[in-house]
């Protein structure tokens, strides 16, 4: 397991990047679920984001590659508009504990 930050550091609505062992990862946080996903989009295969800790569109209820502005569900990483369609973000597992947020994987 790895210590990814305390809850406070994620908060409803946002995302921010990790890097665990060199490999880029981002969680968001949606109705009080933390999602992990790995850093990497499925249409060209570079970070989602330019801006750090910026994975969202403007009404944070999506994720959102700044490159070609593939859209994902926040949920599961479904592409549903944008080059990549109908492909997936690499979700991780993660679990929140009193201590804060965890890779797992
Ligand atoms: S690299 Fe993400 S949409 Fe093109």
């Amino acid at each position: 397991m790895h210590f990814l930050c305390a809850s406070n550091d994620l908060a409803e609505g946002h995302s921010r990047a990790f890097s665990v062992a060199g490999i880029a990862l981002f969680g968001v946080r949606r109705q009080g679920t933390v999602h992990l996903y790995r850093n990497r989009c499925p249409h060209r295969g570079i970070p989602l984001n330019w801006a750090a800790d910026s994975f969202l569109d403007d009404s944070a209820s999506l994720i959102q590659c700044a490159h070609h502005g593939a859209q994902f569900l926040i949920e599961s990483g479904e592409c549903i508009t944008g080059p990549c369609a109908g492909e997936w973000l690499e979700a991780l597992d993660c679990r929140e504990d009193s201590q804060g947020i965890w890779l797992t994987d």
